[in-house]
């Protein structure tokens, strides 16, 4: 029986617009579903915007929108880069989805009924300000080994060692600064430690193909970890508030974002099945019987960083959730890409925006054979070399792919009508076209694209020699050798067949072309094809520039931002009348405003003020030193619910003597008819001292 494939690439988050790594990973998943269709397989190849979790929930309610709204604003901008990179997937859908909810509840009943979830209560920090139970990443303190400060709740990025964010000195949010309080609630865990999970496991990872020996290895160590690094179960809930999918028979908890995300995967699925799509790709069968059939092969590509999700939990989950589910065929992993051999990093304006690309009017094809020829099967890392990325472009795909069909092209339009003869018959030709076909057929299978590359322009380098061998630029000046012209320019136009056939699943536009314009196919080509001699050809089009050394300098410039790409709306201008309305000051300079001397500070006191009816006393922390301000802002808060919160602050205000004492500052609050004063918070990731610019 002859498979079907089911291909996904991992769920991006669905907080910002893609990067470089997500655009990698595409082309990579792209590329093998175009090279399987080539051979006649049938593909559904879907995708989806993870769209649950804290983060989400909390950059939304920054931005004053609902996650519903972010999530659909960030939805509505991939299209953009899924064409302009040629990705095809056959559908994008999102886990904030009514197949999701159907799914991801279905499959915990399941596994709930197979005796694999149980329930704990577990003490965990909670921001009494925000009224959240905080993950790690939302909790500082110092670190209690080595004394850093503002370090995370798991782990210190001084010294290295790892925590519970319990141990950490003076914890508090990162949120809202105040001093987190311990609060016990009770967790739903799904039993991965259970031996049957263990088990299957094992003999899942054991099974050749299911994932790269490397990563099985790395899988394995997980699963026989002993002491401290023993596997445990899998903490699945969240508590309210959180924007995510509600467990059933469970008021006011949620799956964790990891438990409905790969479910996401068959959610996609369901919705492109529902959609009427799947049946336009030529399947007949419903969602159910497809995700159950035997000749199904669900296959995921992932980046190194989610191994653990995808070879533990994913696979135990599908497999003790029962029929129709199954877990998957095949898990492949890569590594990440470098740019000029540094991580990508958005706050160092590093990395490589994939609009910016676009904007700049570079050829997608020119990344994607790039990407191609740097890809091999392993979990290695990728680095992005300007200077390499122009030197293979230019003589790969220019001076050696290219080359050959302009060349060869023009004499045959010229001296032959556009006709090919093969005196010395075909034979030959096609027996090395077929040798070379099932070198580059079994490099794509197993995924060594680099290798499939090289392959492939071994063999254009071989047509380069032959060609110039026959000196067919002599040829043309003698009317008697016109048999060995036309001979030797079709010979070069079938290897250019060739190559073209087994570049397509890398340069799809390019293969789109060739086909219809120089070739005259009203249809894409497929791996047959290469073995098909060509018999006449159009005149020959102009097929790709070579790459411009300048377009690589304003990509990666820096200073050079793409304003379409930064995932937020454009602010939105204030209508005039309100700012008409707002008795504003007259303009000061940028210098007149430099004076104000702004910093974070921590409130680490507030009191009440005997005989003071407006007034509070905040002891400020400023990092290296504390003040004593006075604030106006008793009529809205509660001091005890103030202590540890971060707030502004204007540190070079001349002390001001009051009746109650004296006043080293100011914080800054905010207010209007509608209310106030509202305290100022800096962002997650201030800290006490941190000048405001
Ligand atoms: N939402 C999760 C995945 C859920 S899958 C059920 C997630 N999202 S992500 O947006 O952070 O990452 C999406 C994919 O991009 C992952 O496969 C990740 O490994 C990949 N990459 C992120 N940075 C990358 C590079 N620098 N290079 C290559 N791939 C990278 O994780
Ligand atoms: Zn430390």
């Amino acid at each position: 029986m002859s498979e079907t494939f089911f291909v996904t690439t991992a769920l991006p988050y669905a907080n910002g617009p893609f990067h470089i790594g997500h655009i990698m990973e595409y082309i990579q998943a792209d590329i093998w579903v175009r090279f399987e269709r080539m051979q006649g397989r049938r593909v559904h190849f879907v995708g989806a915007d993870d769209a649950h979790g804290a983060p989400i929930m909390l950059k939304a309610e920054a931005e004053h929108v609902s996650p519903e709204a972010l999530v659909a604003r960030i939805a509505a901008g991939r299209g953009r880069y899924l064409e302009g990179f040629h990705i095809g997937f056959d559908h994008w859908h999102s886990t904030h989805s009514s197949e999701n909810t159907a799914l991801s509840q279905d499959i915990y009943r399941r596994l709930k009924a197979a005796g694999l979830i149980h329930c704990k209560p577990i003490e965990q920090f909670f921001d009494p300000v925000k009224g959240m139970f905080l993950a790690d990443r939302y909790i500082k303190g110092e670190c209690p080994k080595c004394h850093a400060r503002d370090q995370y709740g798991d782990a210190c990025e001084v010294c290295g060692s790892v925590y519970a964010p319990t141990e950490l000195i003076e914890p508090y949010s990162a949120l809202t600064g105040a001093k987190p309080v311990l609060k016990t609630s009770e967790h739903f865990f799904f039993r991965l430690s259970d031996p049957r999970c263990v088990e299957f496991l094992q003999e899942w990872l054991a099974v050749a193909g299911h994932v790269q020996p490397q990563v099985a290895n790395k899988a394995r160590e997980w699963l026989s970890g002993k002491g401290e690094q023993a596997l445990g179960d899998w903490d699945i809930s969240r508590d309210a508030p959180y924007f995510g999918i509600p467990i059933p028979d469970a008021p006011g908890k949620f799956f964790y974002v990891w438990l409905d995300a790969p479910i996401g995967y068959l959610a996609a699925l369901k919705s492109y099945f529902d959609s009427g799509k799947a049946r336009a790709n030529g399947e007949t069968r419903s969602f159910e019987a497809f995700l159950g059939a035997p000749d199904m092969r669900q296959v995921h590509f992932i980046g190194k960083d989610i191994i653990y999700f995808h070879t533990l939990f994913w696979p135990a989950m599908l497999h003790f959730a029962g029929a129709p589910y199954r877990a998957p065929d095949n898990v492949h992993v890569h590594g990440f890409i470098t740019v000029s051999g540094e991580k990508m990093s958005k706050s160092r304006g590093t990395g490589i925006s994939p609009l910016r690309y676009l904007e700049l009017g570079m050829n997608p094809e020119w990344l994607r054979y790039y990407i191609a020829a740097k890809l091999n099967a392993t979990v290695e890392d990728l680095d992005f070399n300007p200077a390499d990325f122009i030197a293979r472009i230019n003589s790969d795909l220019i001076g050696k792919y290219v080359n050959i069909a302009s060349r060869a092209a023009s004499f045959i339009t010229r001296h032959f009508d556009g006709m090919l003869e093969y005196p010395c018959g075909t034979e030959e030709l096609t027996q090395r076209a077929r040798e070379l076909l099932e070198q580059v057929r079994s490099s794509y299978a197993a995924r060594e694209f680099g290798r499939a590359m090289r392959e492939i322009m071994a063999f254009a380098d071989r047509l380069n020699q032959e060609f110039d061998a026959r000196q067919p630029w002599v040829l043309a000046k003698d009317p008697a050798r016109r048999e060995a012209l036309q001979d030797s320019c079709a010979r070069a136009l079938y290897g250019f067949k060739t190559l073209t056939c087994l570049l397509a699943p890398v340069l799809p536009a390019v293969a789109e072309r060739v086909a219809r314009e120089l070739f005259g196919l009203d249809r894409a080509l497929t791996f047959a094809d290469a073995l098909v001699p060509p018999r006449r050809i159009n005149p020959y089009q102009h097929l790709m520039t070579r790459v411009d050394p300048k377009l690589l300098d304003a990509l990666l410039d820096p200073q050079e931002k793409t304003v379409s790409d930064t995932g937020s709306p454009a602010a939105p201008k204030p209508p005039a009348a309100t700012v008409a309305a707002i008795d504003a000051p007259a303009t000061i300079s940028i210098d007149q405003f430099k004076q104000i001397d702004l910093r974070v500070a921590r409130i680490a006191a507030a009191e009440q003020v005997a005989g003071a009816d407006k007034l509070l006393r905040l002891t400020l922390d400023l990092g290296s030193e504390t003040r004593t301000v006075f604030a106006g802002i008793k009529s809205a808060y509660d001091p005890a619910t103030l202590v540890g919160r971060l707030t502004v602050m204007v540190a070079n205000l001349a002390p001001r003597k009051m009746k109650f004492g004296v006043s080293e500052g100011m914080v800054l609050a905010a207010s209007g008819p509608e209310g106030g004063p509202f305290l100022l918070t800096p962002d997650a990731g201030a800290a006490p001292g941190m000048r405001i610019s």
